[in-house]
């Protein structure tokens, strides 16, 4: 098969987990390029789930290499607990199946507890983030203070980075009794990164020297990515994003591949738009059709548990990530969630004072003052796309939703998910 990117084109959680479990099949390498442990993709196998942070989510298949790009953020700590619940569960993950970059950047404990004190500081303008650290980490990266999975394997240097870090953060913030408390307890932390780093020592490699070798002998690559596109740094509803690239284009750095490599970007979409955290959702439902939506779609977040919101389908969102990660086609999914809806309605542009808008706006200002101008489509009332595996057996005025999505983004459908299961999925 070809080497494919996966991402999310909307505020995360689109279903790309189950997406990238069912491509791999057909792949021979499955790369996380960006993000962290705030992931939360779910994979379906006859009713056993698996809810999948750090690692791949192809690593539910024999004879298939997974591997932690560079771009990643790892907590070795939550990295070792999940290689151990898929152990416990009948998983085996070993180095010939799990391999971590040696410049993946480690989320040290306090980039987790600066996560919580910047979020409990910025008061009702906060993020919303998960609070797993990620932000702080991938700020160190940047201020070229971080501190890489191999430096694990340098007691000394890891040490004079950590001491250093410490120190720094001691002089930033003087009045907090946290941060000051954490010399006491520098040397415990020392000690137990080290311990962490002996335990991953097998999985850690030169990941873009592996990757490159493998694309080069003629095996298929899987780029999943995490988070998505209005979550993405720079292509975002900036300041609430996460701190990675999200899109396609973080696949290259965040793994040391070139361009020239990717056949196919599948941005996935789900059949109506959520969003867990705070910041800006035009077509956000906040009365009882929210509500339905959450229920019935059991929109509850994969890692933190928190209640996604809800709204309709948002071409505004979904062009501008056709645009920017260059997709070649669209996986839809959850497309069951919306059975039994007599209507069903679809954000085609945004009001914004007297303009009609049909692109993304920048300026957060001007976001939070547009208003979803919305069209009505039929429902599939009496009839159920749950479970159906061929897209013949899909009821019409379900395939109707589906045409009208791809000719307004001018993309193939690629991929129509109809339930949870790993089975319940039609190939175009
Ligand atoms: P990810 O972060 O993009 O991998 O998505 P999550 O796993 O956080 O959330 C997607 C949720 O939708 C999970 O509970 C999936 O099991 C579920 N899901 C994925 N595709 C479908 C589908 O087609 N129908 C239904 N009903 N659930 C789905
Ligand atoms: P997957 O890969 C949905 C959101 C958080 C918050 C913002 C910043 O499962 O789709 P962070 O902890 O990253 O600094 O939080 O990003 N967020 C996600 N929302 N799905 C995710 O991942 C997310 N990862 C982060 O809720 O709004
Ligand atoms: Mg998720």
């Amino acid at each position: 098969m070809a080497n494919i990117i996966i991402v999310g084109t909307q505020w995360g959680d689109e279903g790309k987990g189950k997406i990238v479990d069912c491509l791999t099949e057909k792949s021979n390498v499955v790369a996380r390029f960006q993000g962290g442990h705030n992931a939360g993709h779910t994979v379906v196998i006859g009713g056993d789930k698996f809810i999948l942070h750090l690692i791949p989510s192809g690593i539910l298949h024999k004879d298939k290499m997974c591997i932690i790009g560079n771009g990643v953020v790892v907590n070795p700590e939550a990295l070792m607990s999940e290689i151990m619940a898929l152990e416990l569960r009948g998983v085996r993950v070993t180095k010939d199946n799990l391999r971590v970059s040696k410049n993946a950047h480690v989320i040290m404990d306090y980039h987790e507890d600066l996560d919580g004190w910047k979020e409990h500081e910025m008061g009702s303008k906060k993020i919303g983030t998960t609070g797993r650290g990620i932000g702080p980490c991938y700020t160190d990266k940047v201020a070229r203070s971080g501190i890489r999975m191999h430096d694990l394997d340098w007691p000394e240097q890891f040490k004079e980075k950590h001491l250093a870090n410490i120190a720094d953060l001691i002089k930033r913030y003087p009045n907090n009794p946290d941060i000051q408390n954490l010399v006491k307890t520098a040397e415990a932390t020392y000690v137990k990164y080290i311990s962490l780093g002996k335990q991953l020592k097998d999985y850690i490699d030169d990941t873009d020297i592996t990757i490159n070798e493998a694309i080069k002998s003629g095996k298929s690559v899987l780029f999943e990515g995490a988070q998505g596109t209005l979550l993405d740094v720079d292509h975002g509803t900036y300041p609430y994003v996460t701190s990675s690239n999200a899109t396609a284009g973080g696949a290259m750095t965040g793994l040391g591949i070139g361009p020239k490599c990717i056949d196919e970007v599948l941005g996935v979409a789900k059949a109506y738009t959520t969003r867990v955290g705070e910041g800006p959702f035009p077509s956000e439902l906040t009365g009882h059709e929210g509500e339905l939506l959450r229920e019935k779609g059991a929109e509850y977040g994969a890692t933190t548990g928190r209640p996604r919101r809800c709204g309709w389908l948002d071409f505004v969102v979904l062009r501008h990530a056709v645009r920017v990660n260059g997709l070649t086609g669209l996986v839809i999914t959850k497309l069951d969630i919306l059975d039994g809806m007599d209507k069903i309605k679809v954000c085609v542009g945004y009001k914004y004072i007297d303009q009609f808008l049909k692109d993304f706006p920048k300026e957060l200002p001007i976001l939070e003052g547009c208003t979803p101008v919305y069209e009505e489509l039929d429902g599939w009332t009496g009839h159920t796309t749950a479970g159906v595996r061929s897209y013949d057996k899909l009821p019409q005025k379900a395939k109707d939703y589906m045409q009208v999505i791809g000719e307004t983004l001018g993309i193939p459908i690629a991929i129509v998910s109809t339930g949870q299961d790993r089975d319940d999925i039609i190939y175009s």
